[in-house]
């Protein structure tokens, strides 16, 4: 068998489409919905990241704009810009980049940001009204986008056994929040893995649709996948590659062609996940100025 493949960049290009009328109709109406990003440091990926998020914004007609601030910047010069931006009006959504250096406390970071405007879903207030089921709550853009992904391919998860290996704040926790919720894109039966799983492979064999989200190539092999099972990739892995100029390729958790040859149904990297993300904090962006103007989601 040969599974199917979940093109994340296919889906995500229509959902931009899809936002750019929305968008057009709200800057008709006197709304332009306005995404702040924020990189601290010089880090080569997060450079990367924010460029294409700033980009996106940009291409579905949001007023987009990219503070950096080097890497040396003080917590309260972080702290600062950010009170700056909670109070402009022509800013509805916040985002820093994470990780930020060490000399600066990220929970207090995420505290600091408006949770109105806060289009990452980390600020705790967000988190909370997350896990307590809110159907309103901007949610984090890559659980958000995968289950976006699986409702746009065919695959709901109410009634399915998901099992989510990997328990970051920033995808596993609220990826099972989500598909936990009594709402559309969730009633899923969820299982958490993570690095203390005692048999990780027994687990994953009992998935209808597996997510693997821990930043390790290979993590799931095809023996560790139930047949016709849905595998959601969230690993974007640099892997030493000499046969290509840039000297490297770009690869998931999952091992894609052992896999594909079990799964019903698989994500690639790139083109899968990462894209979704990306369609989801533009979403979340004009979901956010829609409700800051009051006008209702
Ligand atoms: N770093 C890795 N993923 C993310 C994300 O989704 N948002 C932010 N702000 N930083 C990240």
């Amino acid at each position: 068998m040969s599974a199917t493949i979940i093109s994340g960049a296919k889906i995500a290009r229509t959902i931009r489409e899809e936002l750019h009328g929305q968008v057009a109709e709200l800057t008709a109406g006197g709304l332009v919905p306005g995404l702040a990003t924020i990189l601290v440091g010089d880090s080569p990926a997060s450079q990367l990241y924010v460029g294409m998020k700033n980009r996106a914004a940009a291409e579905a007609g949001l007023h987009s704009r990219q503070s950096t601030l080097p890497e040396d910047t003080s917590e309260a010069g972080l702290l600062d810009l950010i009170a700056t931006l909670n109070a402009d009006p022509e800013v509805h959504g916040i985002l820093v980049q994470l990780p930020l250096p060490k000399q600066i406390d990220e929970a207090k970071v995420l505290l600091a940001v408006d949770p109105a405007k806060d289009v990452d879903g980390f600020h705790p207030m967000n988190v909370g009204r997350l896990a307590t089921g809110d159907p309103a709550v901007l949610a984090p853009c890559t659980p958000r986008g995968i289950v976006e992904m699986l409702m746009r391919s065919g695959h709901d998860p109410a009634g399915k056994h998901v099992v989510v290996v990997g328990r970051s704040n920033i995808v596993g926790k609220p990826m099972a929040f989500l598909l936990l919720r009594q709402a559309p894109g969730g009633n899923a039966t969820v299982s958490v893995a993570h690095s203390r799983t005692a048999d990780l492979g027994a687990l994953t064999r009992t998935a209808d649709i597996l997510v693997v989200a821990v930043g390790r190539p290979g993590t799931v092999t095809a023996d560790m996948v139930k047949p016709g099972a849905v595998v959601i990739d969230v690993g974007t892995n640099r892997v030493v590659d000499l046969d290509v100029d840039r000297g490297y390729r770009v690869v998931g958790d999952v091992d894609f062609d052992g896999v594909q040859e079990v799964a019903g149904a698989i994500t690639p990297v790139p083109g899968g996940v990462g894209p979704m993300t990306i369609a989801m904090l533009l979403a979340n962006t004009v979901e956010a100025a829609v409700r800051l103007r009051g006008g209702g989601a």
